[in-house]
């Protein structure tokens, strides 16, 4: 339909070349429907195009009646019989009731009739109905007629009625021609290949239409509340330690925390190998003494006596604890002139351990490690005690727990309220002579370290009870969009710890 319509159009235009006004040439078709014709075959620059803004007259209801029936002074002179005796006013008034008055008046005003007694008479034998023909006149133009009629039907209320509309003066335009051809809107592989690009047209770019809105980014729940510890770990003057290398060898998050090559954790059933490449070509250069201390021990230690093989501690992993992440920063911290240091991080680890609501073979630790020269494990308690009284928890204990790389080593406790019990939140130590001084930190230097998983606070603050709704291929993305922002606050720390441990 509309593509007839513009057809019509180019028609008209290549035979006429010029549409002086739509509203004669397109007299049937709204102004609505030349318009857009008109703006589609603008963007293609076949045409251009000049609004005309005109005024057009509609008959009224009493014009219609008065249209069909003639004017109520020519119905009333029409009623009045020839002669003397003409007709009474009164007869006249029930035959034409409220008309009957101003047919009258204008009868008079024509002359066409005059009083005598109590009836009416004839002056004239015939009359011409002149407001019929007017009316005639603008029904006929499609109600365009002369200014002349307009003003004389003017002059009688409730006849006709003027309205604006807007028509179209229409020329060719650049790229005239009678054909139409749909147009691309993207230049394809296909066009491209074929040759079809060279002969289509494209549509324009409409750069003034509006874009989608786009969506503000919003934090995962994990990463809020991994940026609330990050920020008292800033708070309290610690350093981010750099977590980019998710793969590590043995050597690193193992061997140099002086994890025995025979130790359980090694075990494929909780770590994950890499099979190609299986493993790394290098150690760095203090392996020997790592290597040494295992065998023969060292500062004070007796070592595990076993031969350590340089093989297993080139076997790459998915690192299992961001202590791995510790021992490369512990090691780098060596090179440099002593200072005293505390660095902590947050990031994914990997353990190849059974699937459940609340474990994945990957999940997030925090770590925090602190170096000096006067660290003891009583520094490492009282500082464990402002670290989560910032996040609400002012009630520790702590239970000795065994890791290889800690001595002593203290799993953290909570109590909680509700389950009226003690529950773990972290695991923490001094790290071993063992490990530091063959990572070559000077006599002297203490290492203290804690860890937790970033998961188990957040899981309980947003009310996650499955932790694959929270991490992993089955979050919905949604949820990112509408949880509501995290405050450790400290009522919520108190809930965040002490709720389901
Ligand atoms: N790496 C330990 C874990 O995986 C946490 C820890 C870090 C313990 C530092 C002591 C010192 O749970």
């Amino acid at each position: 339909m509309s593509e007839d319509l513009k057809l019509s159009i180019l028609n008209k235009l290549a035979a006429d070349s010029l549409i002086p006004d739509t509203k004669t040439a397109f007299a049937n078709v709204s102004s609505e429907t030349i318009l857009g014709a008109l703006k589609s075959l603008e963007s293609q620059e076949k045409v251009t195009y000049e609004t005309i803004t005109s005024e057009v007259s509609s008959i009224e209801p009493e014009g219609l009646d008065q249209l069909k029936n003639g004017s109520y002074e020519a119905r009333i002179f029409n009623a009045i019989p020839a002669g003397e005796q003409g007709i009474s006013i009164a007869e006249l008034n029930a035959k034409f009731g409220k008309m009957a008055n101003l047919g009258m008046g204008k009868g008079f005003q024509n002359k066409w009739i005059k009083k005598s007694g109590a009836n009416v008479v004839r002056l004239v034998d015939s009359i011409v109905d002149q407001i019929k023909a007017d009316l005639q006149t603008v029904e006929a133009t499609g109600g365009n007629p002369d200014v002349e009629v307009i003003k004389s039907l003017k002059k009688r209320a409730g006849l006709i009625k003027q309205s604006k509309t807007l028509s179209y003066k229409v020329s060719k335009g650049a790229n005239f021609s009678t054909e139409l051809k749909k147009q691309a809107t993207d230049l394809t592989v296909e066009m491209l290949q074929s040759g079809a690009w060279k002969s289509s047209e494209f549509k324009k770019f409409n750069f003034d239409s509006l874009g989608i809105n786009p969506n503000g980014g919003h934090l995962h729940p994990l990463m809020k509340v991994r940026e609330e510890f990050r920020q008292i770990f800033f708070e309290m003057g610690f350093e981010e330690m750099p977590t980019n290398n998710f793969v590590d060898s043995s050597f690193w998050n193992f061997d140099a925390l002086f994890v025995p090559q025979q130790h359980a954790a090694r075990d494929l059933q909780d770590t994950f190998y890499l099979i190609n490449p299986a493993t790394t070509d290098e150690l760095p250069d203090f392996w020997e003494t790592v290597k040494d201390v295992h065998e023969k021990g060292g500062y004070g230690s007796i070592g595990y006596r076993y031969t350590w093989s340089t093989e297993e501690a080139k076997r790459l992993v998915l690192r299992t604890h961001t202590t791995a992440v510790s021992s490369h920063v512990l090691h780098k911290l060596a090179q440099e002139p002593y200072r005293p240091a505390k660095f902590f991080s947050i990031d994914r680890v990997y353990r190849n351990e059974e699937v459940d609501a609340t474990h994945l073979a990957e999940f997030h630790q925090v770590e925090g490690v602190i170096a000096d020269k006067n660290m003891s494990l009583g520094s490492l308690i009282a500082f464990l005690d402002i670290f989560f009284k910032k996040m609400g928890i002012t009630n520790l204990r702590f239970k000795p727990t065994y890791n290889p790389y800690t001595e002593p080593s203290m799993e953290i406790f909570s109590w909680h309220d509700g389950f009226k019990k003690w529950v773990e939140i972290g695991n923490s130590g001094m790290f071993r002579p063992e490990m530091l001084r063959s990572l070559g930190l000077e006599e002297g230097v203490q290492v203290a370290g804690f860890g937790l998983s970033l998961e188990r606070p957040t899981m309980i603050k947003y009310g996650v009870d499955n932790i694959r709704a929270l991490v992993g291929h089955k979050v919905d993305l949604g949820m990112v969009q509408t949880n509501p922002a995290c405050r450790l606050d400290k009522k919520m720390g108190k809930e965040v710890f002490q709720n389901k441990m």
